[in-house]
């Protein structure tokens, strides 16, 4: 462990120590800078700094690792389902077999939304983006399963976590049926998560809906891939929420009004719809010299990331299973070849390189998704359907630490300094 950090204010100097997680940089505690400094430290976007403590999912955004738990996402990706790294984000260790089982029948026994939940979305209209409706009926949930919110009850936080993970495919699929005007598809249990989630999107009631196994799997590991992302700014959000003692669902409520944004999850709509506006590969050179040019507010969609300065260990799995669907499902999309020659182009122009601007999860996931059948305005709400999971360890998390504060950032204030308020006729 490095020695203590030394801070020198007017000739005094201070000593801060330094604290070492298992891997990864070491952090300066500065816990005790303001009440013997009187100074705050200044970090907007938190570029430099670390909010918490957690256990939950390392990355190194120079060697572009992501490990949940330990585990190399790739691993995770390859060879486990969505249902098991659920577990072991909310557990800490992989299940055995008879723990898989028994959580994964848990989940399946709340999937389904009280009725009267249901009877939310016709407030909406039929145009509405599912992540408005998302984030309305998520936070309606606390309205309904008044026996899962007491945030000091360690029960209560499991049963809502398994209730939030459980109830989010049916309230995605329930999205998209309204703006489509079709009935809504209840859960059927006897499928796997990712299944039911396709049926209830796809299927209708009139017919049998045949899950297709290749899309299966490739929806499953986009949900593995999607799962957590360490202090990303929607977890944040749950986390900050939550430090003041709001309920779990008003929780990832606000990370989902979070998530939207397209500097966040919202990138995966964007950049597909970049990619088809941009259409041929031709046009390519016209968008990377707007992407460059500072007077232009157009950036690639999809690529560059906070953390991660080689490469997204996530975009390249991505860039995998988009041939594995088009070959399962037999189609294909020129849009495809336009992101392809777009990351080549893109990775050998000084510009990115000197950035390190990579292709981020975002960048291939819209084009599966836009393969298995889904419009570009549910891309966001299947990442938040999948983020969820990330979301509720993380508050657990938080709630369980016993040093939990409200989180509370201070400011630099630039306003004008004190003044005696002038009445109206003075003005
Ligand atoms: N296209 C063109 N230039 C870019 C891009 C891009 N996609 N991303 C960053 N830059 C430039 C940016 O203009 C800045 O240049 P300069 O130093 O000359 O001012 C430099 O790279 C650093 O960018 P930044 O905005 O300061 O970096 P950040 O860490 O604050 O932002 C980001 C990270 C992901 C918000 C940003 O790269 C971005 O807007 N990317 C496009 C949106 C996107 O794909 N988001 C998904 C992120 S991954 C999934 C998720 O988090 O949900």
């Amino acid at each position: 462990m490095a020695e203590d950090a030394k801070l020198i204010v007017d000739n005094k100097s201070f000593d801060y120590p330094v604290l070492s997680g298992s891997v990864g940089p070491e952090v300066v505690d500065i816990r005790k800078l303001y009440g013997q400094t009187g100074m705050f430290t200044y970090d907007p976007g938190f570029t430099s700094t670390a909010s918490c403590e957690s256990a939950l999912t390392y990355i190194d955004g120079d060697e572009g690792v992501l490990l949940h738990r330990g585990y190399p996402i790739g691993q995770l990706a390859e060879h486990s389902n969505f249902m098991e790294v659920c577990y072991l984000l909310l557990n800490g260790e992989l299940p055995s077999q008879l723990e898989l089982g028994n959580f994964s029948y848990t989940i399946s026994r709340h999937t389904m939304l009280h009725e009267q939940l249901m009877s939310f979305y016709k407030g909406f209209r039929r145009d509405a983006h599912p992540m408005a409706i998302m984030c309305g009926v998520v936070g309606a949930l606390s309205a309904f399963y008044h026996d899962s919110t007491d945030i000091a009850d360690p029960l209560h936080r499991r049963i809502s976590s398994h209730r939030l993970i459980a109830k989010m495919p049916t309230i995605a699929a329930a999205a998209y049926k309204y703006a489509l005007g079709q009935p809504f598809m209840y859960p059927d249990n006897s499928l796997s998560y990712t299944g039911n989630f396709m049926r209830m999107t796809f299927g209708v009631p009139a017919e049998p809906y045949e899950v297709h196994p290749v899309v299966e799997k490739a929806l499953d590991r986009i949900f593995i891939l999607h799962a957590d992302h360490e202090q990303n700014a929607s977890t944040s959000t749950v986390r900050l929420a939550g430090s003041s003692g709001a309920n779990p669902f008003a929780c990832i409520a606000a990370g989902i009004a979070c998530l939207w944004g397209p500097a966040h999850g919202g990138a995966n709509e964007a950049a597909l719809n970049m990619l088809r506006e941009i259409g041929t590969p031709e046009r390519i050179p016209h968008y990377i010299e707007r992407a460059k040019d500072k007077n232009d507010p157009f950036r690639l969609m999809g690529f560059g990331h906070r953390v991660y300065k080689n490469y997204d260990p996530r975009a390249a799995v991505m860039q995998k299973t988009v041939r594995e669907v088009f070959a399962a499902l037999k189609v294909t999309d020129p849009v495809f070849e336009t992101a392809l020659r777009l990351e080549e182009l893109a990775l050998s122009d000084p510009y990115f390189i000197e950035k390190k601007l990579f292709p981020n999860v975002d960048f291939y996931s819209g084009i599966i998704l836009s393969a298995i059948g889904f419009p570009t305005t549910m891309f966001t709400a299947l990442f938040a359907l999948a983020r969820t999971v990330g979301w509720v360890a993380q508050w657990n998390e938080m709630i369980s630490d016993p040093h939990q504060k409200i989180g509370r950032p201070r400011q630099l204030y630039t306003g004008p300094a004190e003044r005696d308020y002038v009445p109206l006729g003075q003005r």
